[in-house]
């Protein structure tokens, strides 16, 4: 049998990407998957583009690949630095076999056959294509349920990556997660880059329906226990969506926001349609009608003209919102995006060290919500076997959560009392 080595940068819709081309390339042969790069048939380095580095890393990484594969093995790059390069790619690492952009994702078994192939037209509409199926976790799977990103945040690449936003027809998804809570998925993860934008566009059909409809038509699924989707925008939060949100008990408490800046002025030449009140008012009301949600964030320091003041106001959301989890970046000028050409670049020493004071601060923010989770009881879903007699899963709050146990566990939902934490997971025993 084959071997495929596929390596997965980036955001879950990536993750997404690569199961789609590994269930696609399955379709036409059976291929085995190698953690073993030397022992590969098939490379794939499924790339993200969202910042710089590991763009400038991807050249020295084929360079590795060259030296440690077999010689009659193939090297594809994938994914949002593929769209954004194309044929540049090639041009610079002549040894890459094809380039396959995020957008193009149904073209895997295509572009393996020819040798230089570039497929990368971000107008491509894969809204309706039946992929084949592969879960990376047989317990839970991921749908996308749009594709691209309407959007013009004046900092990210991902609009010229991944192209316009279509939406994929509600009917389409309730098949395919019927299919997959038959196949043992008691919990699907929603995907798309902004997904409370759901039926703004549609490729083919002209169906209405918005994202707490697609909520409510999923969640009477009959076997799916949990609902999880990634990301929401802040702007399309009305609060029929919160309502929705706090009150549908098969929606995973848990809601990842991305708040980006906390200066009213920064969000404005961010584009990003709401100012500081805006986002606290939206935060608030889920915690209003949903005390038990956690609220996760994504937040850029260093973007060009952020002053003190600005930051400030940064850090003084974090106080008041306590974000559960932070995934906290400095500015990256990407190409195709308009921030890269405004004035007022930061310097890297200062957006290091306003970095590194956000991190500081939400890490003891962290360490107090999680030490507060002595003594509760939570609702967990394992999921995972471990090697040394443990098994893990998550709470509907999103927690990573260990309890002594076996085999049986996996694929139930089972109340959990927890009897130690730390910063990055809880351990419990069963109730
Ligand atoms: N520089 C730094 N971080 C960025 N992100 C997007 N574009 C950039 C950029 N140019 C971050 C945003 C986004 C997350 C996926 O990546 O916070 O929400
Ligand atoms: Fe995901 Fe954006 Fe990275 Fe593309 S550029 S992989 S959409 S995070």
């Amino acid at each position: 049998m084959k071997k495929l080595f596929i390596e997965t940068l980036g955001c879950a819709m990536n993750v997404r990407d690569s199961e789609h081309m590994i269930a696609e390339l399955n379709r036409k042969e059976p291929y085995e998957l190698t953690t073993e790069l030397s022992q590969a048939d098939l490379i794939i380095i499924n790339t993200c583009s969202v910042r710089e580095k590991p763009v400038a890393k991807l050249f020295s990484e084929i360079g590795v690949f060259n030296k440690f594969k077999k010689p009659s093995a193939k090297i594809g790059v994938t994914g949002c630095t593929a769209s954004h390069l194309g044929k540049e790619i090639i041009k610079r690492a002549p040894s890459v076999d094809f380039v396959l952009g995020a957008r193009n994702v149904s073209k895997i078994t295509q572009v393996i056959e020819e040798k230089h192939a570039v497929e990368v037209d971000t107008d491509f509409d894969e809204s309706t294509y039946n992929f084949g199926d592969y879960r990376t976790n047989p317990f839970k799977a991921m749908v996308n349920i749009s594709i691209g990103c309407d959007k013009s945040c004046t900092f990210c690449i991902v609009p010229a990556t991944r192209g316009d936003e279509i939406s994929i027809p509600s009917e389409l998804l309730i098949q395919e997660i019927t299919k997959a809570v038959k196949t043992g998925a008691k919990e699907v993860m929603l995907l798309g880059q902004n997904v409370n934008n759901y039926g703004r566009r549609f490729g083919s059909t002209d169906e209405n329906c918005n994202f707490t409809q697609l909520l409510q038509k999923i969640s009477l699924i009959e076997g799916l226990e949990r609902i999880r989707f990634a990301s929401p925008h802040p702007l399309h939060m009305d609060d029929a969506f919160i309502e929705e949100f706090a009150k549908n008990p098969k929606i995973c408490k848990q809601i990842h926001v991305p708040l980006q800046s906390g200066s009213t002025k920064l969000l404005k030449e961010m584009k990003r349609g709401y100012s500081k009140e805006n986002f606290i008012n939206r935060c608030e009301k889920i915690r209003s009608l949903c005390p038990e949600a956690t609220i996760s964030t994504d937040i850029i320091v260093g973007f060009p003209g952020e002053s003190d003041e600005d930051f400030d106001h940064t850090l003084e959301v974090l106080e008041i919102i306590r974000f559960e989890q932070l995934f906290s970046f400095k500015y990256s000028p990407r190409p195709h995006t308009e921030a890269a050409e405004f004035d007022k670049q930061i310097d890297n020493t200062l957006s290091g060290a306003r970095l590194t004071r956000l991190q500081t601060r939400h890490t003891e923010i962290l360490d107090e919500i999680m030490d507060a989770q002595l003594d509760k009881i939570h609702t967990v879903y394992f999921d995972e076997l471990k090697s040394n007699g443990r098994v893990s899963g998550r709470s509907s709050d999103g927690k990573l959560v260990f309890v002594e146990g076996s085999e049986e566990l996996l694929g139930q939902i089972l109340d959990v009392k927890i009897i130690k934490t730390s910063r990055g997971a809880l351990d419990g025993v069963l109730v």
